[in-house]
């Protein structure tokens, strides 16, 4: 079983000895290994049983790595990595040769990150390589935002996870390649599109799914609970589930009604900020309480809303 605790210098022996290491970041937690050594890249497909044509973000000590792990890098990019870095945004660039092909899967790009968690922002410090890290959990189930979550499904595989606490922003990372110089999202997460519109202008969204996506956290089914989960209208959804014992995912209203076993008020006082720091853990207790289904509302789109409602949405499917 792995241990759990704050040692960075653990932590750096094992990613040095080619092993896994669960780290927090202000997103979720990631489960990292070596960027630059295939050895330790393959161990994270096999932990997570990730396909390998589902790429991985390489996270960075300081803004100078993209010129040292990217090509030909848009100005658009520099500009929100000066913006936003530290911080939930993954910039998809042209890789340089340094990148191993099993982080990419073959693909010419490379996406980089640099996360705001202070533990792992010492580690990337300590450490003369990138980590390599998807969320840490199993492949299409929800992504874990405490130690604890992540030492439930993946504990047996791996030796250490270091523990930063509860997750402060609790969806993934927002994805943006660039089409032509032009900023695209290729999935909405814990930077808001209204943001990164400040710097960049309008931007295109492409969070389509396919059997074949650009990146995976666009497949339809991801980040899914066991339990079938319907979102819209609490009441009516109650009305066409009948007799069913109801887990209710709610913004900040409380529900009644006899079906309702367990409700989840992921933010009382209305912030979407909040909610979207509540929602993993909160599917994650629902799938495991004594409920049958999940029901949850549509939350407003916008700002982190839309993050919220695209995981519900992929949840669901
Ligand atoms: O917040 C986050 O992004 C977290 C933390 C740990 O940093 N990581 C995370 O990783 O969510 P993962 O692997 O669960 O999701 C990363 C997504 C995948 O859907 C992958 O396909 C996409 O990023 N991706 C990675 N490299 C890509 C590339 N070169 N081109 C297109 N998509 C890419
Ligand atoms: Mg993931």
């Amino acid at each position: 079983m792995a241990s759990i605790g704050t040692d960075i210098h653990f932590a750096a022996q094992w990613l040095q000895k080619a092993g896994l290491v669960a780290i927090p970041t202000e997103t979720v937690y990631g489960l990292a290994a070596n960027a630059l050594d295939e050895k330790a890249v393959v161990k994270i497909f096999e932990a997570k049983k990730r396909p390998f044509f589902d790429p991985l973000i390489v996270h960075i000590a300081r803004n100078e790595d993209m010129d040292k792990y990217g090509v030909d890098i848009p100005e658009a990019a520099y500009r929100l990595a000066e913006t936003f870095w530290p911080g939930p945004l993954t910039l998809i660039v042209p890789r340089s040769q340094l990148i191993p092909d099993l982080v990419t899967s073959g693909q010419p790009t490379v996406g980089l990150r640099r996360p705001a968690h202070p533990l792992t922002q010492e580690l990337l410090q300590l450490l003369p390589f990138p980590l390599a890290a998807p969320s840490a959990n199993p492949f299409g189930y929800v992504s874990p935002t405490t130690a604890q979550h992540v030492a439930a499904q993946l504990g047996d595989v791996i030796p250490y996870i270091l523990d930063g606490g509860p997750c402060e922003v609790g969806v993934e990372s927002t994805i943006v390649g660039f089409d032509g110089g032009q900023a695209v999202i290729y999935r909405v997460g814990g930077l808001s599109i209204e943001e990164i519109e400040k710097i960049t202008g309008p931007v295109q969204v492409q969070l389509n799914q396919s059997s074949n996506p650009v990146a995976p956290g666009q497949l339809k089914s991801h980040y899914a609970p066991g339990k079938p989960v319907y979102i819209g209208n609490i009441e009516e959804l109650l009305s066409q589930h009948p007799d069913r014992k109801a887990g209710i995912i709610s913004f900040s209203r409380r529900y009644e009604h006899p079906c309702i076993c367990q409700q989840w008020i992921l933010s009382p006082q209305g912030r979407l900020d909040e909610a979207a720091r509540h929602l993993f853990a909160a599917l994650r207790e629902a799938d495991s309480s004594g409920a049958e289904l999940i029901l949850a509302e549509n939350f407003p789109d916008e700002g982190l809303g839309r993050a919220i409602n695209d995981r519900l949405r992929r949840a669901s499917a």
